[in-house]
């Protein structure tokens, strides 16, 4: 069983704690807020979607999906392990989409993301897997190493109906999912973020970002 350490926690969204895997850095391990959270919103949905995609699609490594790596036992119950998106010139965990959006962007760093919003719609259609909360504090802004950069999702894979969809209407619900206003494009993502309050993302740094 591995203890998950408070020093270790990376971040926390609205219903998971996020915490840096102390035998593999380049790994993390999300476990639900709440021990006896039933599972709606939280890990364990998550973990049925991937079974489902592991079941009938023979592997769970996405293009812009941060890779699943199955679960583990913690000491806060069960965890799931994924590939933790670090920036691959300083090593230091990618900032979320939402914080990188509220920033100022010269005209060079817009064009950058305006680039990786369309690969990233493009390589998600491609994935056709679910998403259920598509939003700018579930993507994360990774640097490449050559300067460019690329968006991640990193959570809200999986949808409470995914039984009932077939491969086509998964299709149609993920460019349904991709034409809500707020990712149609860098003006409209950019302007979504600066309008919404911090507090409405319910997400907390801990430690490992606070440093
Ligand atoms: N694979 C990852 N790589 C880098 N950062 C991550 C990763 N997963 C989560 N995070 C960070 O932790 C935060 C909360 O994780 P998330 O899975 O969105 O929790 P919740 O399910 O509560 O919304 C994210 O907004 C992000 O900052
Ligand atoms: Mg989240």
């Amino acid at each position: 069983m591995i203890v998950l350490k408070e020093e270790n926690l990376l971040a926390a969204g609205g219903v998971r704690k996020v915490y840096v895997h102390s035998e593999t850095p380049n790994k993390c391990i999300k476990v639900d807020k709440l021990t006896d959270h039933l599972g709606e919103w939280g890990t364990a949905h998550e973990l049925e979607y991937y079974s489902y995609l592991e079941e009938k699609r023979g592997y769970l490594d996405f293009y812009a999906v941060a890779k699943f790596h199955g679960t583990v036992e913690t000491n806060q119950g069960k965890g799931a392990v994924f590939d933790l998106v670090r920036d691959e010139d300083t090593q230091e965990p990618s900032q979320t989409l939402y914080h990188v959006m509220c920033k100022f962007h010269s005209s060079k760093e817009r064009d950058m993301h305006k680039s990786a919003l369309r690969e990233f719609r493009r390589k998600l259609l491609k994935d056709r897997i679910l998403c259920r909360d598509l939003n700018p504090w579930n993507v994360v802004v990774q640097k490449k190493k050559d300067g460019n950069i690329q968006y991640v999702l990193i959570d809200g894979v999986g949808h409470g109906k995914y039984k009932k969809f077939g491969r086509f209407r998964i299709f149609v619900k993920m460019f349904r999912h991709l034409r809500r206003r707020n990712l149609k494009s860098y003006e409209l993502l950019k302007a979504y973020c600066l309008d919404t309050k911090f507090s409405d993302t319910r997400w907390t740094a801990g430690p490992i970002l606070r440093k």
